[in-house]
Parts: C-alpha cells; structure tokens; sequence
C-alpha cells in the first residue's frame, strides 16, 4: 500500500511575506489530513520561515533544486547540506529546469545521488514535451529520463524515491492527459523502467504522482487511478483553497 502524496511546487512564486500568509492559510487545513504525505516546496528564501511555521505538524518541506556538489565556488547554487538543514524533500529534474536551466539526465542522477548522501527525498520529474508527444517518442523518452536518471541508485534508496509524471505539454496549459492516458504512461512506461532497474518489489514501492494542471475539479478523478498515487501540484497549490481540496480528494482514495 502506497501512502498517497501531494506536494506544492510554488515555482518563483510568493515573497517571504506572502508565503508566510499562504502557509497560515493553509495550516489549519492541511494538518486535519493526516492520512497522506503533503509537501510544500516554496522558493528557497522562504524554507527558514515555512520550516519554523510547520515545526510540530507532519507537514513536509521541499525545496525546487539543488547543486549535486557539497560546497564550493558554484555561484548562485544551493548544496545538498543547506536544504537539508530545513527539508526533507527536493524535486529534481523538473522540466522547467531541464528546458530553461540545462539539465541533463546526466545532472539530474547526479543530483538524486546527492540527495540521498544527505538523507534528502528526491521528488524526479520526467516527461515528454508536445512535439515528442506527437511524434509518438513518449514512451522512449520517459523511460531514458527514468533508466539514466535513477542510473546505479542502491535499491534500498530506490524504494525511497518519489516520482513525478508530467507531460510538459500539461504544464499550466490547463490541458491535463486523462487520468487514463497518465495511467497508462505511469504504469507502463514509469514503473515498467523502475521495474527493470530495481525488480518489480522495489518498483511496487515506490510513489509516482501526476503533475499537470491538476486542480480540485480534476484531482479526485486522476487520483483515482490504481497507479497513481497524488499529484505535484504547480498553479493551484498557490491558492490554499484549492490545494486543500486536491489533498483532500487524495486521502479520498483511501476510503
Ligand atoms: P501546473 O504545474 O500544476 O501549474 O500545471 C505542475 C508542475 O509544473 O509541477
């Protein structure tokens, strides 16, 4: 049984000030859904504020990126060390990050490995972009993001990882794949190369989410879905409302 998962990328959304208030608004809310993992992954300039802010609640805490080295002259980056001092989650690898910030499947298995050094959860996000999409190469790609990205991980690590399905093509379009395109790809494609790198057991273990225009209209449904098991959640996870209600229709699939 996988505990469903939902977390928040805020993106380069919220000043400290107002993330301080989204996080207030969405406390009272969050902590009464105990039955999943949810997680929010603000801007790195708000995690020592939203980490005071939760201290105490089993609300987790993500940052968007990292570099995979420990310290050094890397202008602008942030090492493993620093986000674990507030986190306990890192999403890797997003497409926002591999379109606009060159990241290779390369960087992203050198990153997951970092992660995992300093006992940090990688939330690795793979998928394909329309024109691979229509060119019918969706399968081949998700499954090299995942065959190199997760490249030589121990098992034991493995298990831990949280996966993110989104085809780039669904992101902040409002168009989403339907929850029985995205079980498809998720099970087959995602956790048919989990599979083949680490066994079937391992594979069965580990939580893939959906991500792309997930809303509150639309969660329950994608939710619903035997493969996946919650959502990484863009636009409306800066409404606390909304992201609310998407981890409620999340702890939904457990009644
Ligand atoms: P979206 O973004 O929910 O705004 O489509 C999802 C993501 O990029 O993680």
């Amino acid at each position: 049984m996988r505990k469903p998962f939902v977390a928040g990328n805020w993106k380069m959304n919220k000043t400290v000030e107002q993330a301080s208030l989204l996080v207030a608004d969405l406390l009272p809310g969050l902590q009464t859904i105990e039955k999943i993992d949810r997680v929010l992954c603000p801007p790195f300039p708000s995690l020592m504020v939203i980490s005071q802010m939760i201290a105490g609640t089993a609300i987790g805490l993500g940052a968007q990126n990292m570099h995979w080295e420990d310290s050094g002259a890397y202008t602008g980056e942030t090492a493993p060390a620093m986000v674990k001092e507030f986190c306990e989650y890192v999403i890797i690898g997003h497409s926002e990050r591999r379109g606009y910030f060159g990241e290779t499947d390369e960087t992203v298995n050198k990153k997951v490995k970092a992660a995992f050094a300093v006992g940090l959860t990688p939330i690795v996000c793979v998928g394909e972009t329309l024109e691979e999409n229509e060119a019918g190469k969706t399968a081949a790609i998700v499954k090299r993001e995942v065959l190199e990205g997760l490249k030589e991980l121990a098992s034991s690590d493995a298990q831990k990882l949280v996966i993110a399905y989104e085809p780039i093509w669904a992101i902040g379009t409002g168009k989403t794949a339907s929850a029985e395109q995205a079980e498809e790809i998720i099970a087959k494609i995602v956790r048919g190369s989990l599979a083949e790198s680490f066994g079937a057991e391992v594979a069965d273990t580990i939580r893939i989410l959906y991500g792309g225009s997930v809303k509150g209209s639309n969660a329950a449904e994608i939710f619903s879905m035997p493969n996946i098991d919650g959502g990484l959640i863009g636009g409306a996870s800066l409404k606390a409302d909304d992201f609310i209600k998407i981890c409620q229709a999340a702890e939904g699939t457990l009644e």
